[in-house]
C-alpha cells in the first residue's frame, strides 16, 4: 500500500488520528435539521416500506460483526425495531429462517470478505431484502445489496480495523434515526441524537490529546498474560470489540463478558495477574456495573475503567467526555483502541500486519 503515513510511524496510529474527520465525513450532508432526521437516499427504502420492517439482522465478520451488534442497539433503542448481529458465516451454515418482514443488513469495511457475501447471495436467492453498510464504494458487497450506505471512513490500510469501526457505528446511528423518525421517534429525541451526533468529532479529539496518559497505562499493563473486558447492554460489544483489537495487535489472550455474566463463571479467573478494563458509563447502569467493580476489587484484581467520571474501585480511570446515552459507547472505544496500540508497541509487535491475520479474508 503506498498511502502517505502522514508522518505516522503506523498506518493503525494514523487512522486513530483520522477519526474525527471520519467521523465529519460519514455524517456530512446527510442530516436534515429541518425535520430533524437523516437523508439516506441509497437505502432504496420507502417510508412504507420501512414501517413494515418487523425484524432486523445484521451480518458481519470481526470488527465489523462488533460494529454491528452495537448498531443493533442503536436500532432497538431508537427505531424500536427488534435487532440482533451474528458473525455472517455461523448464520450462513445454520440453515436459517430467512423472513420476509426482516430487514438484513451486511456489514463490511472492505465489502469483499466472502463469508458475509456469501451470506448475502443466499440470502437474496432466498428472495430477503439486504443493504449493505460498506466502507469501500463498489466493492462486491455494495454490488450485491439491494442498496445502502457508504461510510466514508477513507482508505484504511492497517490489518485491523480502527477508524471504519467508529464510522460504521455512526452509519448505524443515522440509520436508526433514520427508521426512527419514520416510526416512534419525537422531534425533540431526534434534536437530540443529530445535536450528539455534531458533537463527536470534538469529542474523539479530546479523548485523542490524552493519548501520553493512556500510553503510561499500557506501559503498566503490558505484562500481563491475559486481560478480562467487561461492560453491560451498550458497554458489552465495547468490551468486545476492546478486547478483540488487543487480542489481533498484541498477542495477549483477552475475553469479554458482560459485567452481569461475571458472577456465573469468570469471576473464578480474577486475581491480581488478571487486570480487568470495565467500560462504565455514567448511566441508568451505573450503580450494577460499580457494583461488578467491588466484586473484582474484592478479589484483589486490578482495574482499569473507561468512564465519564473517577471510578473509586478501579486503579486507573480514562474518563471520557459524556454525549448522549445511546451514543456513548461511540466514544467509549477510542481510547481502548490507544490501550491495544500502545500495548502492541510496548511489546515491539508489527502492528499494521499482525501475525496470521488479513485485511479482508476473501476465501471461504
Ligand atoms: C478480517 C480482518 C478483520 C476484519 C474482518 C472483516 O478478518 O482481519 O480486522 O474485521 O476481516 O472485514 P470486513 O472488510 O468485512 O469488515
Amino acid at each position: 500500500e503506498s498511502y502517505d503515513m502522514g508522518g505516522h510511524d503506523t498506518y493503525m496510529h494514523k487512522e486513530i488520528s483520522e477519526q474525527p474527520d471520519a467521523v465529519d465525513r460519514v455524517l456530512r450532508g446527510r442530516i436534515d435539521e429541518r425535520f430533524a432526521t437523516v437523508r439516506l437516499g441509497g437505502l432504496n427504502l420507502d417510508a412504507r416500506e420501512a414501517r413494515t420492517i418487523r425484524r432486523i439482522k445484521i451480518l458481519g465478520c470481526g470488527t465489523s460483526y462488533h460494529a454491528g451488534l452495537i448498531g443493533a442497539g442503536l436500532i432497538e433503542s431508537l427505531a424500536r425495531v427488534p435487532a440482533d448481529a451474528e458473525p455472517a458465516s455461523e448464520f450462513r451454515y445454520r440453515n436459517p429462517v430467512v423472513d420476509p418482514d426482516t430487514l438484513y443488513i451486511a456489514v463490511s469495511q472492505s465489502g469483499e470478505t466472502y463469508d458475509v457475501l456469501a451470506a448475502v447471495q443466499e440470502l437474496k436467492r432466498k428472495g430477503a431484502r439486504v443493504l449493505g453498510v460498506v466502507n469501500v464504494v463498489g466493492s462486491a458487497i455494495a454490488r450485491e445489496a439491494d442498496g445502502g450506505m457508504y461510510v466514508h471512513a477513507g482508505p484504511e490500510v492497517c490489518v485491523v480495523s480502527t477508524k471504519c469501526f467508529t464510522n460504521t457505528v455512526v452509519a448505524f446511528a443515522l440509520l436508526a434515526l433514520h427508521l426512527g423518525r419514520i416510526r416512534d421517534l419525537s422531534v425533540s429525541d431526534g434534536k437530540r441524537i443529530i445535536e450528539g451526533l455534531r458533537r463527536l468529532p470534538e469529542q474523539i479529539q479530546q479523548i485523542l490529546q490524552a493519548e501520553a496518559e493512556i500510553k503510561k497505562l499500557a506501559d503498566q499493563y503490558a505484562d500481563a498474560k491475559s486481560m478480562m473486558f467487561i461492560g453491560r447492554v451498550r458497554g458489552y460489544p465495547v468490551a468486545l470489540e476492546a478486547s478483540l483489537k488487543l487480542k489481533e495487535i498484541s498477542y495477549i489472550h483477552a475475553e469479554a463478558y458482560p459485567a452481569s455474566e461475571l458472577k456465573h463463571g469468570p469471576l473464578a479467573l480474577i486475581e491480581p495477574a488478571l487486570p480487568t478494563v470495565a467500560i462504565v458509563p455514567d448511566d441508568d447502569l451505573l450503580e450494577k456495573n460499580r457494583a461488578a467493580l467491588e466484586e473484582i476489587k474484592a478479589r484483589s484484581g486490578r482495574i482499569l475503567a473507561v468512564a465519564h467520571q473517577e471510578q473509586e474501585k478501579a486503579d486507573h480511570t480514562v474518563v471520557v467526555p459524556k454525549n448522549e446515552p445511546e451514543l456513548d459507547p461511540i466514544l467509549m472505544g477510542i481510547p481502548l483502541q490507544l490501550l491495544a496500540y500502545h500495548t502492541a508497541l510496548s511489546l515491539g509487535r508489527d502492528i499494521d500486519k499482525p501475525r496470521n491475520l488479513a485485511k479482508s479474508v476473501t476465501v471461504e
